[in-house]
């Protein structure tokens, strides 16, 4: 019988609740409040305070399915078993169980038929840290496998069922190997396991087959890191207060294993979405050899249509950017492949991925409509362009890095697409080149969205945490002067930040005035900034404001500023933190522009 996205989703929660774990509701595919990072990455983004010492309010002992996009794949997206957006299936031991529960959990989840998959236990194959200078072999771990596949009467041959590999395989941090860490940051050895399929090794990826060739036979379908260590200034590893465990699943490729089906695309999460790819590029996806073009544009469409639910619109910038190059290289692939395209092929694409996480994470009724107007939108710009574009392309028969640049300022061919484009005919853009050109025309750089999409790690510096504070003051400040306002969103970068609200009546330049004095003046009254755990209702019923997008564990954090009794603070609010601990850091704030976004919309900048 097929596993199913729903039936995983559900034993997943059942076993992890089974051993004592709460769900922490997911965080937003678009952090808030985190300027380093422009999607979620992880499952454990959220949890970086508490897996440094902080105590969670909800226990220590926490799970969840987290909606994740990684970018930085998007070059991979084509094969059978990598995707931009995925699902993040994570549990969480915050200095409760370590090695041996986790490992042995995971393994029953993994090969039990009754609580489990039913995997069989002689397809599955684990890696495990070597060791360096730094932190010592991961004994521990090859001795908890050894006994767990003997049990299960699969010989445990070292270097084979259990194989040892570097920091570049077997460790885990937000910024990747020990070197590449920054002074803070927690990491630590992991262990991942690896399902193989019956296929046979392509030698074009090596002689010997391992569990880390890339050739497709195995596939990473769980990661357990033992969340240990932090590094210190001098470059060092220290021991963190507790011993954690971060484990990461991809809930697509559990699928796929679920399924014993290589080809992720060919489980329930992608089947329906290809589906109406096939009648869009007129091909049948089993015959085709133009899967990866296939793959592509599924994918694509799928993560687009999850950027929007977010609130991004397409643009020249940050997420939006992300969006359009998504929705961009999707009809470039679709025009490849079936001479035409409109929004008549790409419709049904959003609608059966709504479709299909309906009632997960889209209401179809209520999101369909929005999402295809900004997706119908974005084709009919691009449609006009695209063909004169791709003319421009075939006449020239060299494009440099300012012939990127005019095809992007005149077509809006996103650099990436041209470059891909052109790498078909065997040439390379200076990509230098391209940005020297748009620097002089543009104020705003891609650089640096593109310098967030490898990174991930949460800026906790000093700027961005006063602004955080200076922000909680603002949106209380605009209830004082406004009147009733509904928190939007929120953005904060080194240099300001941004505030997005909606209220009834139109702040004038009066107001706005009133809004930076009052801030101030709660400033230089040096106002302490507390925390407190509370039970939602009760933070609720306290008057403590919270962003209505977001969905709240049952145990909240209130960050509240100034009276000691957190009801009468003149500012609460259900927050993850960090903030100043007296507002007298902040030092003072301008505000530098109050300008309409929608109706009764206005976004506020600060400094
Ligand atoms: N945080 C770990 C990962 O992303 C589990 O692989």
């Amino acid at each position: 019988m097929k596993l199913s996205h729903k039936a995983l989703r559900q034993k997943y929660a059942d076993h992890l609740i089974a051993h004592k774990h709460v769900e922490a509701p997911p965080i937003s595919l678009v952090p808030q409040d985190d300027p380093t990072t422009l999607f979620t990455g992880s499952g454990m983004q959220q949890f970086v305070p508490y897996l440094l010492g902080k105590a969670h309010p909800l226990g220590t002992r926490l799970f969840n399915i987290q909606p994740c996009i990684r970018v930085q794949d998007i070059e991979e997206v084509g094969d059978n078993r990598h995707d931009t957006f995925f699902e993040m299936m994570g549990n969480w031991s915050l200095g409760d169980y370590f090695k041996k529960e986790q490992l042995s959990w995971f393994f029953a989840f993994l090969t039990d038929t009754k609580i489990g998959l039913g995997l069989e236990p002689e397809r599955l194959y684990v890696t495990v840290f070597q060791g360096d200078e730094h932190i010592p072999k991961d004994a521990e771990s090859i001795a908890i496998w050894q006994e767990l596949f003997s049990q299960a009467g699969v010989e445990p041959t070292l270097g084979e069922r259990i194989v040892t590999y570097d920091a570049t395989k077997n460790w885990w941090s937000r910024a990747g190997v020990p070197d590449q860490m920054p002074a803070g940051e927690p990491g630590g050895p992991d262990s991942e396991v690896f399902y193989r399929f019956d296929l046979d090794h392509d030698p074009a990826f090596g002689t010997k087959c391992h569990p880390n060739c890339d050739c497709g036979r195995f596939l990473e379908i769980g990661n357990s890191v033992f969340m240990q260590y932090k590094k210190n200034e001098q470059g060092a590893f220290d021991e963190l207060p507790k011993k954690n465990v971060d484990f990461g699943g991809g809930l697509e490729r559990l699928l796929s294993a679920g399924n014993n089906e290589p080809d992720m695309f060919k489980t329930d999460v992608f089947t329906p979405v290809v589906s109406v790819v096939e009648n869009a590029v007129k091909q049948e996806y089993h015959s085709s050899d133009q899967k990866p073009a296939m793959r592509i544009i599924a994918d694509h469409i799928k993560t687009a249509t999850f950027i929007i639910k977010t609130g991004v619109t397409p643009s020249n910038k940050e997420q939006g950017y992300v969006l359009r190059r998504l929705l961009r290289r999707a009809m470039v692939k679709i025009r490849t492949l079936n001479t035409s395209f409109s929004t008549k092929e790409i419709e049904p694409i959003v609608k059966e991925v709504v479709h299909t996480y309906d009632g997960i994470y889209f209401e179809a009724q209520k999101d369909s409509t929005h999402i295809i107007d900004v997706v119908g939108n974005e084709v009919e710009r691009f449609k006009k362009t695209l063909e004169k574009g791709m003319r421009e392309i075939e006449k020239r028969d060299v494009i440099d890095g300012k012939g990127a640049f005019d095809l992007y300022q005149s077509y809006g061919f996103p650099f990436e697409i041209t470059q891909e484009i052109v790498a078909e005919r065997g040439q390379d853009i200076s990509e230098e080149e391209f940005e020297q050109a748009k620097t002089h025309h543009q104020e705003v750089s891609r650089t640096s969205a593109k310098n967030k999409f490898r990174g991930g790690l949460a800026d906790h510096a000093e700027q961005t945490i006063k602004y955080h504070t200076a922000t909680h003051l603002i949106h209380q400040a605009l209830f004082d002067v406004v009147g009733e306002v509904r928190q939007e969103g929120s953005n904060i970068t080194a240099q300001r930040l941004r505030f997005d609200f909606y209220t009834e009546r139109k702040p004038t330049d009066d107001d706005i005035k009133t809004v930076e004095k009052t801030v101030n003046h709660k400033i230089t009254e040096a106002l302490p900034v507390r925390m407190q755990v509370m039970d939602k209702q009760e933070a609720m019923a306290a008057g403590a404001r919270a962003f209505f997008k977001e969905k709240y564990p049952e145990k909240v954090n209130v960050y509240y500023i100034g009276d000691e009794d957190v009801k009468k603070a003149y500012s609460k609010e259900l927050c993850g933190g960090p903030h100043v601990k007296n507002t007298k850091e902040i030092g003072s704030i301008k505000i530098v522009k109050l300008k309409k976004i929608g109706s009764n919309m206005y976004r506020l900048y600060a400094e």
